[in-house]
């Protein structure tokens, strides 16, 4: 890796939501790599012992070390980094983008971290390390494990920006408002400085009406009072089985399918992130979003419902 330019003035986002399943590791990977297709020089630190960022680019589970050694302090972050300058021929980074990757090795992360240190923060352990990285690239993105565990607390703790995920599926819908809770809490207990900077929805299907009530719901929950503008990104990610097919062959879809509808909405997503990053970096912060509402949508009540 190149060390020898002038510093990046470095953002770091945390992709999150504490529910499986909704998109986290997608975006992520999605939003690093069309941020890296114009040129800004990007770093995902793969947080989750079930590794879906360090898979969704073909790295076989296990080769090599990664978050538990850089979150131990066993590695130095510039020492475990993965990137398309690696001479590899499992490696199929894309230009620009760099991974710390992550291993099933990351559940014990606890037990490890007590042994060295009793007194140990745990929740402050990700800070060093960034700390390192800094001025090395424009963007770190942090994918986060879908529970509290010790890596996902720490990326709350230490990011800059919150990008939150979410789908249109009932059950997803009705649990954002744990999700906004978890971002407060951050806010409150060490990390004042934690801005959401926007919500993605993503597998939306907008021939069903459903699909298309949750999205003008999640909408207008996440616009503040008073606010014309909601938190909610206006580029909403299409359902589409490219996703799952480039995932399958260890590829971004940028790799895979550069000319999608859904590759071209990730670029149209990455813009609408820049453009947000430059009109709320001077802004102060806005008030917070308020609790999201109870009064869900009828859809939504009765999809919940007919699932008990
Ligand atoms: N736009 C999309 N269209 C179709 N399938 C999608 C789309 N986005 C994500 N998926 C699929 O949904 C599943 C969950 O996505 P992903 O792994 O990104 O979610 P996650 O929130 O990171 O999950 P986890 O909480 O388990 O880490 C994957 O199988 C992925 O292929
Ligand atoms: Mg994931």
């Amino acid at each position: 890796m190149d060390q020898g330019r002038a510093a990046r003035r470095t953002e770091v986002v945390a992709i999150g939501n504490q529910k499986g399943g909704v998109g986290k590791t997608t975006n992520t990977v999605h939003i690093a790599a069309a941020l890296a297709e114009r040129g800004r020089k990007c770093l995902i630190i793969d947080l989750d012992m079930n590794h879906g960022a360090t898979r969704h680019f073909g790295i076989p589970s296990d080769a090599f070390l990664g978050a538990f050694e850089i979150l131990t302090h066993e590695e130095k972050p510039l020492d475990v980094i993965l990137s398309s300058e690696d001479r590899d021929d499992d490696l199929t980074l894309p230009e620009n983008l760099d991974l710390i990757p992550s291993r099933r090795k990351l559940e014990k992360i606890d037990q490890a971290l007590a042994a060295k240190n009793k007194f140990l923060v745990m929740q402050d352990v990700l800070l060093e390390p960034l700390e390192q990285l800094r001025g090395l690239y424009d963007y770190i993105f942090l994918d986060t494990a879908p529970n509290a565990t010790t890596p996902t607390i720490a990326a709350y703790k230490a990011a800059d920006w919150f990008i939150l995920s979410a789908i249109p599926d009932p059950f997803a819908i009705a649990g954002l408002s744990d999700a906004l809770t978890d971002i407060q809490d951050a806010q409150r207990s060490g990390n004042p400085n934690l801005r959401l900077l926007g919500v993605v929805l993503s597998g939306v299907d907008k021939r069903t009406t459903l699909a298309n009530s949750l999205s003008d719901y999640v909408e207008k929950i996440f616009t503040p009072d008073g606010s014309s503008r909601s938190a909610k990104f206006d580029t909403v990610i299409s359902r589409s089985t490219a996703i799952p097919q480039t995932q399958k062959l260890g590829k971004t879809l940028f790799q895979s399918h550069s000319t999608h509808k859904v590759t071209d909405q990730y670029r149209q997503l990455a813009r609408e992130v820049e453009e947000r990053l430059r009109a709320f970096r001077g802004e102060p912060m806005s008030k917070p979003i308020g609790e999201v509402l109870p009064t869900l949508p009828t859809q939504v009540k009765e999809a919940l419902v007919a699932n008990g």
